[in-house]
């Protein structure tokens, strides 16, 4: 007998869709089964003011192919320097939907974000009162912290402050890779969401290191040890309405992601509705796909859930492309290291 699951067209709440020549290679990934995307804002230079955001929505609308829809949810980038009426007027046209904290240094092209979390306090009084959530990059840049723990830590010394300050903020931990994140968030009320990542759920720091180096699945916040790969799991099909997918499908060239210095990042745009169905038929919780990639989500944002649906049907192996080409080069996509049962149909 087929096996069949029809949902709600998911959405994905956070993805990194770049610009140029990429930007139109990797728009069709998302856009074949998502219906919107919560926008990265960090391009080089970053999506940092409302005008930068109109300008770039402008940019996706016109990479989207004939015949394909998708609504791409602006974010812009907090600096110190932003100004919390430019955010509210960001806000109040409809187009922006967050804002994004990324700490100095802690991952690609943040060196626009805070260092001192205490000059862009009125910007969060702002956005408490609106009621525009704030994205939070989870990791503390401190050299002293061991890149394995820096999201415990961000926890601890840089969110519980905020969140103590600003109870009234809507918060969005973003790609959380550990248990203390899980239970952090699960703790926080109606004010706090978090995003899980696809490829989280499916690999553990094992996968990128143990016979040989594998830059394909090197990401940040860096994938942890089993033990919080296993909470991911268990939160993200729990049914908890405080998780929802957020793919963090980044995008870089094989150049780029196999060099002495690769850049962090898995593309899982292209499968990730199939890896998820795979995980989730796996934890006995294809009943629960649904409210993480197309109901959490827009409940957290206020938004309503997609009219349409898709339609995932179990049958022999699906197969994907390895690589996505751009003229910039290729894009290797996400090898979830087991087959793919689940096809997707819109
Ligand atoms: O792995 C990652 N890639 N983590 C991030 O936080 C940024 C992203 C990117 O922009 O490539
Ligand atoms: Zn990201």
């Amino acid at each position: 007998m087929t096996q069949t699951l029809t949902i709600r067209r998911p959405d994905d709440w956070h993805l990194h869709l770049r610009d140029g020549e990429v930007l139109k290679a990797v728009l069709p990934e998302t856009a074949r089964h998502f219906g919107r995307g919560i926008i990265m804002p960090n391009l080089v230079p970053p999506v940092v003011t409302h005008e930068d955001a109109q300008a770039y929505h402008g940019r996706i609308m016109e990479a989207l192919p004939e015949g394909m829809s998708f609504d791409p949810l602006m974010v812009l980038y907090l600096t110190e320097d932003t100004e919390p009426e430019d955010v509210a007027r960001a806000h109040a046209s409809g187009l922006v939907k967050a804002v994004k904290l990324y700490p100095a240094g802690a991952t690609t092209n943040s060196a626009s974000g805070v260092q001192d979390f205490t000059k862009v306090a009125a910007i969060f009084e702002k956005m408490a009162e609106i009621g525009l959530p704030l994205c939070v990059h989870g990791e503390v840049t401190d050299n002293e912290v061991d890149i394995f723990d820096r999201e415990a830590v961000f926890i601890d010394r840089v969110l519980d402050p905020i969140r103590r300050a600003h109870p009234e903020l809507r918060v969005v931990m973003e790609h959380i890779t550990t248990k203390n994140g899980v239970d952090y968030a699960r703790s926080g009320g109606d004010n706090l969401g978090a995003t899980i990542t696809t490829h989280h759920l499916i690999i553990n720091r094992n996968h990128i290191l143990v016979g040989g180096i594998k830059p394909h699945y090197y990401c940040l916040p860096v994938a942890k040890r089993e033990e919080h790969r296993l909470a991911l799991r268990e939160a993200a099909t729990s049914g908890d309405a405080t998780f929802f997918v957020g793919t963090d499908s980044a995008p870089h060239t094989d150049p780029n992601k196999e060099s002495a210095c690769g850049c962090a990042g898995c593309f899982t745009a292209t499968n990730t509705m199939s890896c998820l169905a795979e995980v989730f038929e796996e934890e006995n919780a294809l009943d629960k796909l649904e409210g993480f990639a197309s109901l959490n989500g827009p409940a957290f944002y206020g938004l309503p859930a997609n009219e349409a649906t898709i339609t995932l049907t179990k049958g022999d192996p699906v197969s994907y492309p390895a690589k996505i080409d751009t003229t910039d080069g290729p894009i290797t996509v996400f090898d979830p290291g087991f087959p793919l049962h689940w096809s997707v149909e819109v």
